[in-house]
């Protein structure tokens, strides 16, 4: 085997390690920036209005920001942040805001 084969043969071996879907909440986390606004920097919305995400579970959010992207649920605001979500941002947010203590911190 040449180096370069070797090398490569290394590297595949390490992304067959990690699935490339798989949700990473410190992705979630870099994403979440302009979502602070709204739902808190600790997930705990801040307003009445916005509901916290804090600690609820990543499936039932993920789903929601579908449904939202999809507009199949309404929400002037909502609908307009996910449209440019891809599933891999969607799932990230879902698994950070999951992570989070659902009492605030
Ligand atoms: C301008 C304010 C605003 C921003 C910014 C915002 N949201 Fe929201 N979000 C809302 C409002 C308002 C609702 C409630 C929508 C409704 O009335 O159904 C909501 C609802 C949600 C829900 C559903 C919660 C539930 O319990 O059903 C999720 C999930 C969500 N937002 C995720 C996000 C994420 C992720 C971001 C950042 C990419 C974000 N939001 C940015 C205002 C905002």
């Amino acid at each position: 085997m040449t180096r370069v084969a070797a090398v490569l043969a290394a590297a595949l071996l390490v992304l067959a390690g990690i699935p490339a879907n798989a949700a990473d909440p410190a992705a979630g986390q870099a994403k979440s920036g302009m979502c602070a606004t709204c739902h808190g920097k600790n997930g705990i919305g801040t307003a009445p209005n916005y509901p916290n995400l804090a600690g609820q579970k990543s499936q039932y959010l993920a789903q929601q920001m579908h449904l939202f992207r999809s507009r199949e649920r309404k929400s002037e605001q909502m609908n307009i942040i996910a449209q440019p979500l891809s599933d891999q941002d969607i799932q990230d947010l879902a698994a950070y805001y999951e992570s989070l203590p659902a009492g605030g911190s």
